[in-house]
């Protein structure tokens, strides 16, 4: 018999997955991507993440003040990140691939910065141009009419895609798959009509190839700086990626959170510090580690005992440390998210490529640059990401996070159950 306890926990969850219609057991449009480091020299891992916070605040600053189309700086981008991802994708008929890179922090798609672009019966050039600067690196063309092809035969005709006639910063790339909320787009079309651009996603929904507006993220963690296992499904889920239901966070309404994938969220340390009262902040891949504010970080180093160390920009701690280190706890959406003491760590394996020394052990979190109160006080990047499927549901209004690591993650770390 099962002990009254797990009978319930069955039961919430059987109601939770009823509730989450858009979990598909096959993925009808799903695009697999891989992930590689972008890392040049010691520090630049943190200085890249905190650049990125910088730009994802100067943009709330200047949709704040109506200034954006004008501000150098429109769409945070993915130019000069730490962690860089890359799929293949198909534009015209027969169709030209592109190498594009991933970004879910801007939200226009282009190609031409490499390969150049191949026009056929399906490219219709539109009377706009297209101007995109990003945090470090830009470009600019003009704005087409053309059939993408995403996957294993995903046609997406018609989409609104920029022609670089001139770029920078994107060596080895052909453009970028923009994945970001679409109002990022508003302001890059010239005449600028202030309405923005559909993404993929959402011509995929409006055509009714996909059921709900949402996209969601599988990163399976490695210990190799270049490696193909990501996975990006658009309209449900791949139930193969994660386990257990799934809980829905909705878009803070604090700003520039809510410019952004922003959730309410409050960190714990063990069973009782509090690290960061509940405020705003965002969910980002682009970001490389967990950004927390200058006080929360404070707080998390006299907990964990841990000193910064000067090569990396990490905070290292000793292997007696790494023993006694408790979970750290990100409420959200009504529940906890458990990041385990190995899942607090860089990737060993991985050390010398940040500048570290292959035997010690740095932690994940650093500081976002700035004190709590900016309305975007937290980033869950990647480093937690990689840990917890992730959904970007545009339709609803919010982020999906299912309550435990991802089974591959577990299997490496031999990490529990999350509760
Ligand atoms: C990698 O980082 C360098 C700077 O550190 C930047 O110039 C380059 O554009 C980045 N590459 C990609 C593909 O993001
Ligand atoms: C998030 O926090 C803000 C500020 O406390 C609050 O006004 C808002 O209701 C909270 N929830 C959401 C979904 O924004």
């Amino acid at each position: 018999m099962f002990p009254t306890a797990s009978l319930t926990a069955f039961l919430l969850l059987a109601v939770s997955v009823a509730a989450n219609p858009i979990v598909v057991r096959k993925p009808p449009v799903s695009l697999s991507f891989a992930r590689h480091l972008n890392i040049t020299g010691s520090y630049d891992l943190v200085a890249k993440d905190q650049a990125r916070a910088k730009n994802f605040m100067a943009i709330g600053k200047a949709k704040q003040s109506g200034t954006l189309s004008s501000a150098a700086v429109v769409s945070v981008g993915v130019t000069n990140v730490a962690v860089v991802y890359q799929a293949t994708v198909g534009v015209g008929s027969p169709a030209t691939n592109y190498n594009l890179l991933i970004d879910t922090g801007s939200s226009n798609t282009w190609v031409g910065a490499g390969t150049t672009y191949v026009t056929t019966s399906t490219s219709v050039q539109t009377s706009d141009s297209v101007s995109v600067t990003y945090g470090s690196g830009s470009f600019s063309g003009t704005e087409f009419l053309d059939t993408v092809t995403i996957g294993s035969g995903l046609v997406i005709p018609g989409q609104s895609i920029g022609v670089a006639s001139t770029s920078t910063g994107f060596t080895g790339f052909d453009g970028i798959l923009g994945i970001g909320p679409t109002d990022l787009t508003v302001g890059t079309l010239s005449p600028n009509t202030g309405s923005s651009v559909p993404t993929v996603t959402d011509n995929l929904f409006s055509r009714g190839t996909i059921t709900s507006n949402l996209v969601s993220v599988s990163f399976e963690p490695t210990t190799t700086t270049s490696v193909k296992n990501g996975e990006l499904t658009f309209g449900g889920t791949d139930s193969t990626k994660f386990t257990g239901a799934l809980t829905f966070i909705p878009i803070t309404s604090t700003s520039p959170a809510n410019l952004f994938w922003g959730i309410n969220e409050s960190i714990r340390y063990g069973a009782s510090t509090s690290i960061l009262s509940t405020t705003a902040g965002i969910v980002d891949t682009g970001t490389t580690l967990i950004l927390i504010a200058t006080d929360a970080f404070n707080r998390y180093t006299s907990a964990t005992g841990a000193v910064l160390d000067a090569t990396t920009g990490l905070l290292r701690i000793t292997s007696a440390q790494f023993s006694s280190l408790q979970s750290l706890f990100f409420t959200t959406g009504g529940r906890s998210f458990e990041l385990t003491a190995n899942a607090q760590i860089w990737p060993r394996a991985l050390n010398t490529f940040i500048g570290g020394t292959s035997g010690n052990i740095y932690l994940v979190v650093n500081d976002i640059g700035t004190p709590t109160g900016q309305g975007l006080d937290f980033i869950n990047g990647y480093t937690f990401l990689e840990r917890f499927y992730s959904v970007y549901d545009t339709s609803n209004h919010r982020v999906g996070l299912p309550l435990r690591h991802s089974p591959r993650r577990r299997a490496i770390d031999g990490d529990g159950w999350v509760r």
